[in-house]
Formats: structure tokens, sequence, C-alpha cells
């Protein structure tokens, strides 16, 4: 099979040391990678670099007349299938807004009518800056797909929203957007997320690992597929999805609520939640006080909300997690039958590198016929998008 060509655009910020290993991942995958740089680029990483990891020569500059191609833009943009831009500045952000070819970055980028991608990366003021916003509203008018900066330890030495994804989150956004996905129009579709807490006074309460970065990749991936999504999530970080709904609640009860009120016309519950089992049984309305000695909190059990819906479902598909430490398999096969479930991943949460918190998941699909699909480690959006396509299947009855 011919291999997917991706021109690789690096405009010159910090996050350009990523963007290496960027270059890396899709080499791995099997694309034919091409390199272009701006000046400034130049200044943070060697072309080196990048020449070395995608096995080409990297385009810096339309007029060196070394250039093997007399008109290398035009050459560049015929040749690939797929722009991304990594990491995307300010600067080539106003740039491809308004059309603006004065290097051979911008230049190639404005003669390639290929879908582009653009992953920003600046700091947090440049990025709160409402011509930055303007531009990007310019992109995804013209159909440019934008992945948003994270919110994590910038360059300056303080946390906000600029970080540059994982190389490996990119890859998978990029993979997810452009192979073709299953479709689920007309398909409703509620996914929980994140942990619940459980309030043991005005100050104090009982919570968990959970970020809400599982839920919220399976939320983006069925709405992408054109699922109508409702994310039911537990208190995060992440920001609110474009285009889906988004309900926020604090307990496993109004968590419950909230899936439930939506459950009879839903088609599927992708249960990513670590929902909590126990609650206290009452909540002071005032701070407790220390007292000396030991202190005993009685705890009362929270709805099984999955096992709930496993017992009311009439045409709904279920899907649900299992986050085990230990006998990871046994337990799996167990809840998927106990909840009444058609689709169960399980993950080994002991593990540090994947579970909660991390960008990364590794799981195992147990389905109701005894079928079981291992999904190796990788990134939470593939994970998710293994698992909704999965799903679709189920939703097609195949
Ligand atoms: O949010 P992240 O940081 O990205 O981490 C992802 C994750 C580790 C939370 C996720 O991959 C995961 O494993 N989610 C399920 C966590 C959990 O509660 O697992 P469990 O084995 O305790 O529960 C089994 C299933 O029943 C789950 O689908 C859970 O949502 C559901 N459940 C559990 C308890 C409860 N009272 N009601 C429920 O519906």
């Amino acid at each position: 099979m011919a291999k997917k060509h991706i021109a690789i655009y690096l405009t010159g910020g910090i996050a350009l040391y990523k963007a290496a290993s960027c270059v890396r991942e899709f080499v791995k995958h099997g694309y034919e990678v091409r390199c272009v740089m701006t000046e400034n680029a130049l200044k943070f990483v060697s072309k080196l670099t990048f020449e070395t990891l995608s096995q080409n020569p990297v385009l810096t500059d339309l007029f060196d007349r070394n250039n093997q191609n007399s008109v290398a833009h035009i050459e560049l943009a015929d040749w690939t299938d797929i722009a991304l831009v990594v990491p995307a500045t300010a600067d080539i952000i106003a740039k491809m807004a308004l059309g603006i070819a004065d290097d051979a970055v911008s230049t190639s980028l404005l003669a390639t009518a290929k879908p582009k991608y653009v992953v920003p990366a600046m700091n947090d003021k440049m990025w709160d800056n409402p011509a930055t916003k303007r531009n990007l509203d310019l992109l995804k008018q013209d159909g440019v797909q934008v992945l948003e900066p994270e919110v994590g330890f910038l360059a300056e030495g303080y946390q906000a929203k600029g970080r540059m994804p994982e190389p490996k989150a990119i890859y998978a956004w990029i993979t997810a957007k452009s192979s073709p996905k299953p479709s689920l129009k007309d398909k409703k579709i509620i996914v929980t997320a994140g942990g619940t807490v459980e309030e043991i006074d005005p100050v104090r309460f009982l919570g968990n690992h959970s970020t809400g970065k599982m839920g919220y990749a399976l939320a983006a991936y069925a709405s992408a597929c054109g699922a109508s999504v409702t994310l039911v999530h537990g208190p995060t970080n992440l920001h609110d999805l474009p285009g889906v709904e988004m309900v926020s609640v604090t307990s496993a009860r109004e968590m419950f609520a909230a899936v439930k009120a939506r459950f009879e016309t839903a088609d599927a519950v992708i249960m990513a939640a670590a929902v909590a089992d126990y609650r206290p049984e009452i909540k002071a309305d005032q701070k407790i006080k220390k007292v000396s000695g030991p202190w005993q909190l009685t705890l009362v059990r929270n709805p099984d909300i999955l096992q709930e819906l496993g017992q009311l479902k009439t045409h709904q598909k279920l899907v649900g997690f299992a986050a085990e430490t230990q006998n990871l398999f046994e337990n799996a096969k167990k809840k998927l039958q106990r909840k009444n479930l058609d689709l169960l991943a399980a993950n080994d949460v002991s593990k540090k590198d994947i579970g909660f918190g991390s960008d990364e998941n590794e799981v195992y699909l147990y389905f109701k016929d005894g079928k079981m699909l291992p999904l190796k480690k990788d990134s939470k959006q593939k994970i998710a998008q293994e698992i909704v396509d999965q799903l679709a299947l189920l939703l097609k009855g195949e």
C-alpha cells in the first residue's frame, strides 16, 4: 500500500523539541514525512534533527538554488496528503488566517489544498489575546482542524494553558480525524467521566484519582463520529468539548440522576467515570472539629449506576470499565455479567503509566459473547477510538 504523505510545518516555539517526537511517531506508523521549518524554528532545533528523523531533506528557503525543485512550495503542496503545523506559533496562525505568504512555511501552507491540522503552543497571554482567538476562528471557518493546547507547566515556569499536547496524542488526534470513522449519526450516547466527590462537611470530601481524560476522549471521538453526545462529568480540570452537551455533577447520586434522566432515549451509555461506591452517611452542615484520638466516619453504599442501568435497559448498549489492581481478567468477566453489559474495558490501575491520570491506557475489551480483544498501550484518544469503533459495530448489530 502507498505510504500516506504528511508535510510537517515547524515554527519557532520552545515546544519544538517535542515536535521531533511527533515526526518519529508518524515515521514509526508508516507515513512518508517531509518537514518545513521557519527561520525562527531553526534557532530552537537544528535542521539536521528533522532531516535525520524524517529521512528526507528539510525545506527552509524557497530561494535556495540547491533545492531540487524549482517551485518547491508547489511541488510540496501537490505531494501532501495531510499538512500538520506543530508547534503552531501565534505568528503562523495569524499568517495562515490572513493568507500571508512570506517564507517557506507560510507560502507552502497557502499553496496546500489538502486537510490542514494546527497544534498551537504558546504563552498563555498570547493564547488569550483576542487577536489569536480571532485568527483561530478564521482558520476553523476555513476548515482547518485545531488541537487546543493543554493546561500545564509552561517554559515560563508556571502552570497555564498553552502547553503542546504529547506527540502520541497528536498522532492519535490526526489519525482519528483523518481515518474513516463509523457513522454514529442519529445515535444518542451518554458518556460519564471523572471521579465523583462525596462531601463529608463543607471543607472535606471523599474522592479518587480520576481526571476525566479517558471519558473526555471517548466523548470527543463519539461526537466526531456524528453521535449526539452528553458528557456527565465529575469535577475535572478539562475544557468543555465543543458540540457535546456538558453536564457537571459532583456526587454519585447526582451522576445517577443525570444519566437516568437521559437513559430512556439514549442508544448507548459508556461509563468511564470512577464512581464512589460509598458516601458519608451524614454530611455535616458545619466543619467538623478535630477530636483527640481516632475519628470514625460511617459510610453508606451509593447506587451502582451501571448495575441499575443494566436492569433498566431495553434497547440500549452498555459499556463499562473495570478498574482493578488484582485479578484483572477474572474480575472483569464477573463485572460484565453482574452489570449486564455489552462491552467492558478492563484496565489495571495498579500500573503507574496507564489508568488514572496518565495520557495513556492499556485495556482488555470483554464482550458479552465471551470474545476478548486486548488493546495495547496507547494514548487515551486511540483507546477511545477503538472502544467507540467496537460500540458502533454493536449498535449496528454486528
Ligand atoms: O479519568 P482518568 O484519569 O482518565 O482515568 C480513567 C479511569 C481509570 C478512571 C477509567 O479508565 C476507568 O477505569 N473507569 C472506571 C472506574 C471505576 O469506577 O471502575 P469500577 O471497576 O469500580 O466500576 C466498574 C464500572 O461500574 C465502571 O464503569 C464504573 O463507572 C461503574 N460504577 C462503579 C461504581 C458505582 N457506584 N456505579 C457505577 O456505575
